[in-house]
């Protein structure tokens, strides 16, 4: 009770700081912006934002002082609170309602004459958008990129414009948390009359060799001087050094008023530098519009020169050489920083996927934010884009089939336009477990969607996840993707391929294993659903349909040419806390049970236990790892506990205070684990991906040492902890940039006197910042609390918090302190420098 009243008042007083913050308050006065003459300018600050409706606030006149002073980008939602009447599988929060931006700018005289359009990354969601008090349109889906022309009802010189834009977002308008706001980037672009359109470039290499590599563009130039008007285009392949590759100038060209034109070139680049996972080299095409010699227009592509297949005998294939995908399916949230893009929080992601050995990402299920794939890039990893969680047929009460019919062609389109010239892109994902795939004409759909892909991107072929396989194969669902996807089906592999000798069949989505970080119990069980809320970690198990990662890596193994997996899932994400607050089951005692236990790394970016076992096959770095994370089990001593061990290497040797408990040979011996029936009638499955042991409990210190050629090459060790004595705090990264958005994640560890962590440890830890940056969220990884993620504290989850800081503009050193009862404080100091300026 005590406690609850020390939590109670330091949120109080915490929120009441964070109201005498003017920018969180919305109170200072704000001069409208002026827009620069750039090609393309962030838009994202000084909006004013208000959650609910407000009538007339479309009109400029209208009078927004009251409201709140923002960035971009934001998600109301994030902020809370918790509530199970918001539906829980959506996160249970505020993800539904009302909310309107505004925004002042000045257009000066000097652009007049120039041709002004503003381009959202996404908006969630039913978008409207009024500039001056005119409607221009929105977008109902909040996944889509969308544009509009700005220039009819600009106002130029000291007139200020203001943008307007509500959100209707829908309650169960997801199966996942969507967040709810204007959640991405938002560019300004000021073009000449005559300009390359928006999304204007396709870029493909249909030849490729060590000598030569052929780029085919094709390039749209709008017309919108009025008149008639002749251009000529001049193409640019630069490589990263401003080396020009290849050039080349189109012949003078007329377009029409009010007119597309579409130019096809090609331009062969010599000794090309091939984009691969290893060495992901991007050249920039850079196009410029002509009118003589001068430059109306200036636009620059980046691109990768690959080549990519699919071949049933030999897997993915990659600039000729085959590679086994090792794939995640990826939700947008980026845990406490909710659905709000972040570069940063994207970036560590993908580091730390990268790190367990991941090469391949599945943008489950809808368009990601362009950043992902911009990362994907130039981090050497690839992707199956995809676009629908649903058609007509609804998956929930208001969820994308409301407005498929209307709009699924435009969101299409306006998806391949945008992401087409990434190298990271494979393949097309149509959608995502339709349950169209049981109707009999199904088919039709997919064959529409198919083609659609297909006329907007001739280079790259469709998939889509289909979790029916029979009736998906039956009702000729199946024929109408190019490359196909099978969730949850390891099983069938083969007799799916020896039944459609000219298929290529992967696993678009596998696994479904569930655990939270730190947490075991035995005996070792295929499912389980503890009202405490929390999942054993020793990676057993997972709901009916699914199964752990030893049941993939068999079928994968057995069938060397299937190209690989993607794994449900690579982080933890917010809503689908299955097993808990699944749809048909009751929802007793299910609460606050609030973001998925799937991923093999938490909502806090931690890595679980499944993590290793992903790397001990997935890596060649020497590891090992121990499960449980925990040697602390007061009472039970002399009793048998179940010890994993994961390793890459090909001997390990478990001691338990010294004394060894045997040698064992990586893939010497097959230990058996329980799994639910679907995969095998008697419950038991036999694995050769971990070693087992069973350790009568005494407490110490359980280690292991790993051999590879007859040499130790890595170690790990557990320790019964002390008391829980002191915080330890480390940053990811001791050097950010100053630009209000990059990011430091800190995590704080309960550690003893020793140093050793306390893995059942939740003291709350308070975090003080001064210096020049903010709280941008706070977590610890535990999927079934109600804490919130915007606050200056929050209780550690088996031994672990994370802070998360934001730079703001200004440079200078950032310091931290935690602080927690009865815990020695720590402090760490986070460096902000002004960032280089961006090349253009
Ligand atoms: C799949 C579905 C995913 C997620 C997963 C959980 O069937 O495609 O979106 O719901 O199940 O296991």
């Amino acid at each position: 009770m005590g406690r609850q009243i020390v939590r109670a008042c330091a949120y109080l007083i915490m929120t009441a700081l964070l109201s005498l913050n003017p920018t969180a308050a919305g109170a200072r006065p704000v001069a409208a912006v002026q827009i620069s003459g750039e090609r393309r300018s962030n838009f994202d600050g000084d909006w004013r934002f208000s959650k609910g409706d407000a009538p007339g606030a479309e009109n400029p006149g209208f009078d927004d002082s009251g409201w709140t002073l923002l960035r971009l980008p934001h998600d109301w939602a994030i902020e809370g609170p918790f509530d199970q009447r918001n539906n829980p599988s959506s996160g249970g929060l505020p993800v539904a309602g009302t909310g309107w931006y505004r925004k002042s700018f000045l257009v000066p005289e000097s652009q007049k004459g120039r041709v002004v359009t503003i381009l959202f990354d996404g908006a969630m969601s039913n978008s409207t958008v009024w500039l001056n008090g005119e409607e221009l349109g929105g977008r109902p889906y909040g996944y889509s990129s969308f544009y509009f022309n700005l220039t009819p009802q600009l106002r130029f010189g000291s007139e200020p414009n203001v943008l307007a834009v509500r959100l209707q977002p829908e309650p169960n308008a997801s199966r996942w948390y969507p967040g709810a706001g204007i959640y991405r980037h938002v560019w300004i672009d000021v073009t000449a009359p005559v300009h390359v359109a928006e999304w204007g470039t396709y870029v493909t290499t249909p030849e490729v060799s060590g000598e030569k590599a052929t780029v085919s563009v094709k390039t749209a130039v709008r017309n919108q001087t009025g008149q008639d008007t002749e251009v000529r285009i001049r193409q640019s392949v630069v490589d990263p050094s401003g080396r020009v590759a290849a050039r080349t100038t189109s012949d003078r060209m007329g377009i029409s008023p009010e007119a597309t034109r579409t130019i096809a070139a090609s331009l062969a680049v010599s000794n090309p530098h091939l984009w691969d996972m290893e060495d992901p080299y991007l050249y920039a095409l850079v196009t410029e519009v002509l009118a003589g010699e001068r430059v109306l227009d200036k636009y620059t592509t980046r691109f990768g020169i690959r080549t990519v297949a699919f071949d049933r005998d030999r897997g993915f294939v990659l600039n000729g050489r085959a590679r086994k995908l090792r794939g995640v399916c990826l939700h947008h949230d980026l845990g406490a920083l909710g659905a709000a893009v972040n570069r940063r929080a994207l970036e560590r992601q993908i580091q730390i996927l990268k790190a367990a050995g991941v090469n391949a990402i599945r943008t489950s299920h809808n368009p990601p934010a362009p950043e992902l794939l911009e990362l994907a890039d130039r981090m050497g990893i690839v992707v199956i884009d995809e676009i629908f969680d649903m058609w007509h047929v609804p998956k929930v009460p208001n969820g994308y089939s409301k407005y498929f019919d209307e709009w699924s062609e435009r969101d299409v389109r306006d998806f391949v336009r945008r992401d087409r010239n990434h190298p990271s892109v494979i393949l097309w994902s149509i959608g995502n477990e339709i349950p169209e795939q049981n109707s009999a004409d199904g088919w039709k759909e997919a064959r529409r969607l198919t083609d659609l892909f297909h006329e907007e991107d001739p280079s790259r072929l469709t998939t889509t996840a289909m979790n029916q396989w029979e009736a998906a194969i039956r009702n000729h669902f199946a024929d109408q993707v190019d490359i196909k996807g099978f969730n949850y089906a390891p099983t069938h592999y083969e007799q799916i391929r020896n039944d459609h000798p000219d298929w290529v069949v992967y696993g678009s989505e596998t696994e479904s294993c569930v655990s939270s970080r730190g947490e075991y119990h035995w005996p070792l069980v295929a499912y389980e659903k503890p009202p405490w809320h929390q999942i054993s970690s020793y990676d057993t198990v997972a709901p009916v349909w699914a199964y752990c990662p030893d049941v993939e890596f068999t079928y994968q193994d057995k069938l060397p040419t299937v190209p690989g997996q993607f794994v449900w899932t690579g982080f933890d994400y917010i809503g689908e806390p299955t097993p808990y607050w699944e749809w048909r089951s009751s929802h007793e005692g299910d609460w606050p049970a609030r973001s998925s236990y799937f991923g093999f790394v938490d909502l806090a970016g931690f890595p679980k236990d499944r993590y290793y076992l992903y790397q001990s096959q997935w890596t060649t770095k020497p590891m090992v790892h121990i499960v449980p994370q925990r040697w602390n089990w007061e009472g039970k001593e002399g009793e048998n506990i179940p010890v994993f061990v994961y390793t890459n290497a090909d001997e390990v040797e478990l001691f338990l205070n010294g004394k060894s408990l045997g040698r064992k040979k990586r893939f010497s011996e097959t230990i058996e684990i329980p799994v639910n029936t679907r995969v095998s009638e008697d419950g038991k499955f036999l694995t050769r991906y971990r070693l087992k042991w069973e350790v009568p409990y005494q407490p110490g210190t359980l280690q292991v040492l790993a051999y590879s050629g007859g040499r130790q090459v890595a170690e790990q060790h557990v320790r019964t902890a002390g008391a829980p004595a002191r915080i330890k705090l480390s940053a990811d990264r001791s050097t950010i940039d100053a630009d209000a958005d990059d990011l430091a994640y800190v995590t704080a560890r309960i550690e003893d006197k020793d140093g050793n962590l306390c893995p059942v440890s939740d003291n709350l830890v308070h975090f003080r910042l001064t210096g020049p940056g903010d709280v941008a969220g706070v977590d610890n990884g535990n999927s079934a609390t109600t804490e919130p993620f915007h606050a200056d504290h929050r209780h550690a989850f088996n031994g672990l918090a994370l802070l998360i800081v934001r730079s703001r503009p200004e440079p200078g050193e950032i310091h931290v302190v935690a602080m927690g009862e009865g815990l020695a404080p720590a402090a760490a100091d986070i460096r902000t420098v002004s960032p280089p300026a961006k090349p253009k």
